[in-house]
């Protein structure tokens, strides 16, 4: 190591050359991600740049996120509780309201037990290791999210992909790998976030049943949203009890920051033994604890917001077709306003952005090149005016542009 004569380091070589290159190629091929900052809290509406603007781009898909009635749980945890945890949840961060948390969540979900992570991917990129490891097999939906990618990947199981919702092709490839020794886990989203469409969970269940493989569904946009009362994708389905381990997330729906996994007792003893998250990262802060727990007692009590969400979403996805759009093929209320060219979908956000509207674009590497997109996520917090006022944006700016 060399130091200038003012005692500085000096840098022999510049070692961070590509930084620049890889920023430079980002902006080239338009796929550099403008950051937006809210100044205000998450809601229909938010402040940006001193503007008020119309939100398409939260998951914040029953208006929690600012819920006076999860703002004043988590205060109530602040006086009693403190800001934060002060440790990983096995040496001296576990409080009675985690343990709160996963009983109420275990009762929402029909569940034995849950465990809580700091967050989705974190409950994903912990779970899948404990779940299998080297000499085992992994099946998973290619369009599976980076976080199950990323757990796949720090289990060091061999991974096979199978094609997008293909079950006669993972059927295949779980009859080729018949008499391999081993753990098997067939892991999916329950919705893919980027398109909106369902995984076939009923299908995924008896493949696994058949081919004695652990099954694993990542239901983070179902939490809140698919199922009765929100209670995800497996009571869609009904399928309780048939599908082993349930990932949930509690960063969207229910408006918090989050992550859990629901399944057997006994699963989730050993998941609070050897996640790696769970041992080596602090737990959610008791405000987040408490505001998840109002979240799921208030969805328990009443599916209002979830109804209200799902009709917002008919009215908007109906009417963006009669005005010419591709939707896709969700199945849900994540809208992907397909565009095509990266630098075309960038366009288009900034155009609504101009009109009032906040949807950010998504292009490579979260969708496929030449598949841009809007991704329009609706929410139980707008009103019918405000999609009408999105709507119209979008009507004259599609026009504009050409591409409706
Ligand atoms: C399928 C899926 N899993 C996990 C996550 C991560 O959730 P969290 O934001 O709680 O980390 C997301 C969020 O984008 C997701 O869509």
């Amino acid at each position: 190591m060399e130091y200038s004569m003012s005692g500085g380091m000096a840098v022999s070589g510049n070692t961070l050359a590509f930084v620049e290159e890889e920023l430079g190629r980002l902006h080239e091929t338009s796929l550099y991600n403008e950051i937006r900052t809210l100044e205000s809290e998450q809601g229909a509406w938010v402040v940006i740049g001193g503007r008020r603007l119309l939100n398409m781009c939260s998951n914040n898909y029953l208006g929690f996120a600012a819920d006076p009635r999860l703002k004043e749980a988590a205060k109530r945890a602040v006086d009693r509780y403190g800001v934060g945890p002060g440790a990983v949840r096995t040496i001296a961060g576990t409080m009675s309201i985690h343990d709160e948390l996963e009983r109420e969540l275990a009762r929402f979900k029909k569940a034995e037990a849950t465990i809580v992570f700091q967050s989705g991917f974190n409950a994903n990129l912990g779970t899948i290791p404990v779940l299998v490891g080297r000499g085992d097999i992994i099946y998973s939906d290619e369009l599976n999210h980076a976080s199950i990618i990323d757990g796949c990947r720090l289990s060091r199981a061999e991974i096979k992909p199978y094609p997008h919702l293909d079950l006669d092709a993972l059927e295949d490839m779980l009859k080729a790998d018949a008499d391999r020794p081993g753990r098997k886990l067939i892991v999916t989203d329950g919705v893919f976030s980027m398109d909106g469409d369902l995984a076939d969970l009923p299908g995924v269940a008896e493949l696994a049943r058949k081919y004695g493989c652990i099954s694993m569904v990542d239901d983070a946009h179902g939490e809140g949203v698919l199922g009765s009362h929100g209670r995800g994708i497996v009571d869609h389905f009904d399928l309780h009890g048939q599908i082993d381990v349930e990932v949930g997330t509690l960063s969207k729906a229910f408006g918090c920051v989050g992550g859990f996994v629901a399944g057997p007792a006994e699963l989730i003893d050993l998941l609070k033994q050897r996640a790696r998250p769970f041992l080596f990262s602090s737990s959610l802060t008791p405000p987040e604890a408490a505001a998840n727990i109002e979240a799921v007692r208030i969805l328990e009590a009443d599916d209002e917001l979830v109804s209200r969400l799902w009709d917002n979403a008919r009215y908007f996805q109906g009417e963006m077709r009669r005005l010419g759009f591709d939707t896709g093929k969700t199945q849900t209320p994540i809208t992907p306003v397909i565009i095509g060219e990266a630098d075309r979908a960038r366009d288009f956000s900034r155009a609504l952005l101009e009109a009032g509207i906040f949807a950010q674009a998504i292009g490579f590497p979260t969708v496929p090149r030449g598949t841009a997109r809007i991704r329009v996520m609706i929410s139980a917090a707008h009103t019918r005016e405000d999609l009408d006022f999105a709507l119209d944006a979008f009507g004259r700016i599609g026009r504009e542009m050409g591409i409706i």
